[in-house]
């Protein structure tokens, strides 16, 4: 452990010998100290849904509700997650979701916990259990939402604005696309949020088509 920061160890080291367990995963998790985020949150958020699923999402971390709930997207941009899927025809029961880190970074303003967003070297510590997840589950697509995920899957290069709904090569070889992340929809003026949100949602029906062949 250099400089004491248990950053600089990363994920690796946590993760169960039977790693291609999703259970297994999930519960040892639970124990991550990868990197300095553990401290301040709550507890681990792992992904959720079908181990099956043909889909993966993936956002970039919890937030305040994830956080205390223990399951990804069950606050607001999971409420934009949710119509969007509606609207593209994507049963969320046959889906898989999850984030490029696990842990809720945040900071304090008055009696509210402010997003903070993840380090490039958090996201870096946290990404063997993403890439444990894609291995066990086994997805037919991997839906990058944001530029957290897309970095932490497709490297630093990518840019959501230009390779934005593309079907590019992912990690391990599994098709991923990027699209935005729910929030921006949430963080659009009102006057764009309408087509933003359609906008996202085609993005995710072009997800349904790839699967239908
Ligand atoms: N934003 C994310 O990226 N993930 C969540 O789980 C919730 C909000
Ligand atoms: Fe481990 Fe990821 Fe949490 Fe860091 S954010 S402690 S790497 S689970």
């Amino acid at each position: 452990m250099r400089n004491g920061y248990s950053s600089a160890v990363g994920a690796e080291e946590f993760l169960p010998v039977d790693r291609h367990q999703l259970a297994s995963l999930r519960r040892a998790s639970a124990g991550c100290r990868g990197c300095g985020l553990f401290e301040k949150a709550t507890q681990t958020v792992f992904g959720a849904g079908d181990p099956d699923a043909r889909v993966m999402l993936v956002g970039e971390q919890p937030g305040d509700r994830e956080d205390r709930d223990g399951a990804p997207f069950v606050g607001p941009a999971g409420r934009i997650l949710d119509d969007a899927l509606v609207t593209a025809g994507l049963d969320k029961g046959s889906l898989y979701v999850t984030n490029a880190v696990k842990h809720f970074k945040w900071e304090a303003s008055g009696q509210r916990r402010l997003h903070k967003k993840p380090s490039h070297t958090e996201v870096v510590a946290c990404r063997p259990w993403l890439l444990a997840e894609i291995e066990a589950v086994g997805p037919d697509v991997v839906v990058c939402m944001g530029a957290t995920a897309a970095r932490s899957l497709l490297g630093p290069e990518v840019r959501v604005t230009r390779q934005r709904g593309q079907i590019l090569p992912g990690p391990g070889g599994t098709p991923a696309m990027m699209t935005v992340h729910p929030s921006a929809i949430l963080r659009a003026d009102p006057g764009s949020r309408q087509a933003e949100l359609e906008r996202f949602a085609e993005d995710l029906r072009r997800v349904a088509r790839y699967l239908a062949g």
